[in-house]
């Protein structure tokens, strides 16, 4: 069969023969792939620059989650098995326990799409944290695939406000559902509108994010007000010094959330609301669809974080 093949990290997966997939567990299943998402993580997972990444997985196939059909004709929705099993391949070996039967309406696309931009807040929100209908929450990286997916999310666990913080003001305006915005650059105007938040989804650490922390703890009315900040992603940076006066002097907390912090159990448990969710059109994310041979041009295409790459093999 084809799959995409990263073979040495930082270059971009080719499409090359690979021996066809087996099942051997009692839970295992191989399914005909029809897509799966270009996620941020899938790109570090290819790049070596995961935290889970290590040299021993190469060679390996990129994707960590999909839609596919089973032999009897099923649809799965799958989290993969790991580097030797990834999603992007016309075929892969699937583990039921971490998969979920989809309605045959269900568009892949969409689903292998939205469902881990939308899984990682829904995570935070249902597991990571005690969060509280009314909790005020401001998203940073709010333009973001998973950004923009947050709010509905904390929309549907009772949010009180939803602050939108990203860069580009036209496209933070543009997001449904946002009571508030301001501009990353402008860490002021991120302590104006976010005085009385009460947990961050932070998707993208490193300075920016120190400075929009720092004008936020140091502007807060109450300073003691409990303050979450949830670090889910790095994408300006996986370093971040944050000044030890700012937990010492404010009800400031700082958590991660994400494969590590949360079990493979977490996550399988709450994938059929979301999907559920996602049928429903309470979540959606704007998608591309390229098909799985062109895998290398669909790596090198300048980023977009307003669509979402989906592979698509099969039928
Ligand atoms: N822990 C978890 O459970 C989990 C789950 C999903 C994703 N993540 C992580 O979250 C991060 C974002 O994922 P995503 O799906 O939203 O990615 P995405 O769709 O590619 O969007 C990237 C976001 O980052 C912003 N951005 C890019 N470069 C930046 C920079 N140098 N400074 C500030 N902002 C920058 C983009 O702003 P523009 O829109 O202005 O380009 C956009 O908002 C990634 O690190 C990803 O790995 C974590």
């Amino acid at each position: 069969m084809k799959a995409a093949v990263v073979t040495a990290y930082g270059e971009a997966p080719r499409y090359l023969d690979l021996p066809e997939p087996r099942a051997v567990g009692e839970h295992e299943l191989v399914v005909e792939v029809l897509a799966a998402g270009l996620h941020p993580r899938v790109r570090m997972q290819a790049e070596g620059s995961h935290y889970t990444s290590s040299a021993e997985d190469l060679p390996l196939v990129p994707g960590i989650d999909g839609v596919g059909r089973g032999p009897d004709g099923r649809l799965w929705y799958f989290m993969s098995l790991g580097a030797r099993a990834g999603s992007m391949a016309e075929r892969t070996v699937i583990d039921t326990r971490r998969a979920l039967m989809l309605p045959e309406s269900t568009d892949p696309v969409t689903v292998a799409g939205t469902l881990n931009c939308a899984i990682a807040s829904w995570l935070v929100l249902s597991r990571r944290i005690p969060f509280e209908k009314g909790h005020n929450v401001l998203i940073l990286g709010a333009t973001g695939g998973t950004g923009q997916m947050s709010v509905p999310v904390a929309r549907h666990f009772g949010a009180g406000r939803v602050i939108a913080v990203g860069r580009d003001t036209g496209r933070l305006a543009a997001l449904p559902g946002v009571d508030d915005i301001a501009l990353l650059g402008d860490p002021e105007s991120v302590a104006r509108v976010g005085a009385e938040v009460d947990v961050v989804l932070d998707y993208v650490w490193g300075e920016p994010a120190v400075a929009a922390m720092t004008a936020l703890v140091q502007n807060r009315p109450e300073p003691a007000r409990p303050l979450t900040w949830v670090q889910l992603g790095e994408i300006a940076g996986a370093q971040a010094s944050v000044p030890a006066g700012l937990l010492r002097s404010s009800g400031l907390q700082i958590l991660g959330s994400g494969q590590g912090s949360l079990g493979t159990a977490d996550m399988a448990t709450e994938i059929p609301a979301v999907a559920a969710e996602i049928a429903r059109g309470t979540f959606a994310m704007k998608t591309t669809a390229i098909a799985l041979e062109h895998v290398e041009e669909a790596w090198n295409r300048p980023a977009d974080s307003s669509s979402r790459i989906v592979l698509t093999a099969g039928s």
